[in-house]
């Protein structure tokens, strides 16, 4: 609907149509009040004009009908608003299970991305159509928005955290990306594109641009520069908790609690060790804050989720 109107963009993701159905409801819904509210203003005053100079109103005492009337209505209208938009909000921010991952770093002023073989690209990302691309997020910076208006898909990236939006681009093309949220002087440059191909075609670009697992292996690497690997043993216990099978799992915290170990808690635990330690553990970790750059956290992350977990499903590749 609409498609090919300048006033509005092309709908190229499996949540375009959910997002428009909304759109469409909430432009009908007001639509309909405003049209509703002003022509009673017009009719009322002519109705109910004053036709003798000094002619006065009638006392009006109210009508509990009608207050319960319109307050019950628009509580039905705003609830239906909410829950719908909830439900849209959820499936947006829930990626499913079975997922292409692309890592998104946001700078001043610019879109950094790394597929999991390594492949690097600047404002420009490359994605295979029909597929579920999940986008882990941060930011170097300040922040900054990731929003692809073709496919309704938004989300703040945020410095120190990561952010996680997922999209099922439906149709081969090249879509603008924009930042969506004022970031510095060249906020408004800061943009690029999606390139959604078909899979093949993405297999081929994809071949030429890195090898299988090379991110991976990148922060194996890094794991053994920053000797990571003299507390965190494979199979004795050394003075941290080993990482095989970590992903996925939940971890039971030092002081009670547990953490379910995503992403965002690897990251953590590396720049911030002592803010969540697991239980057993003594607070020993330095912190990394600022000696790893987001990109070679990025590494460390996805050199963590390769030695397995709770969820083997996360790595379509
Ligand atoms: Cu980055 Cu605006």
């Amino acid at each position: 609907m609409w498609t090919g109107s300048p006033l509005f963009p092309e709908s190229a993701s499996t949540m375009a149509p959910r997002v428009d159905a909304l759109y469409f409801f909430l432009i009908g819904i007001t639509t309909f009040f405003s049209l509703l509210i002003a022509g009673l203003i017009v009719f009322f005053a002519i109705r109910y004009r004053r036709r003798e100079p000094d002619a006065v109103g009638a006392r009006i005492e109210g009508g509990l009908l009608l207050e319960i009337i319109w307050t019950v209505i628009p509580f039905i209208i705003t609830m239906v608003i909410f829950v719908w938009g909830a439900s849209i909000f959820f499936a947006m921010s829930r990626p499913p299970d079975e997922t292409m991952n692309v890592y998104v770093v946001g700078k001043q002023w610019m879109w950094k991305f790394q597929h999991l073989n390594g492949a690097r690209e600047i404002n420009e990302l490359h994605v295979p159509v029909n597929t579920n691309v999940k986008l882990l997020m941060t930011s170097e910076d300040v922040i900054h928005d990731w929003s692809v208006p073709d496919f309704r898909i938004k989300a703040d990236v945020i410095p120190g955290r990561y952010t996680q939006l997922w999209f099922n681009a439906t149709k081969a093309g090249s879509y603008r990306l924009f930042c969506a949220e004022y970031c510095g002087t060249q906020h408004s440059y800061m943009g690029g594109r999606v390139v959604v191909m078909e899979p093949s075609d993405f297999q081929a670009w994809l071949a030429t641009s890195g090898t299988p697992g090379a991110l991976a292996s990148a922060g194996a690497t890094l794991f053994n520069d920053l000797s990571c690997n003299t507390c965190h043993r494979e199979e004795t216990q050394g003075r941290g908790p080993t990482l095989h099978g970590l992903i996925g799992r939940s971890v039971s915290l030092e002081g009670g609690g547990t953490v379910v170990a995503d992403e965002a808690y690897v990251r953590e635990s590396i720049v911030n060790p002592g803010g969540r330690i697991t239980a057993g553990f003594q607070p020993v970790m330095p912190a990394y804050q600022g000696l790893v750059s987001e990109e070679g956290l990025l590494a460390l992350v996805e050199y963590v989720k390769s030695l397995g977990g709770a969820s083997e499903t996360n790595h379509v590749q």
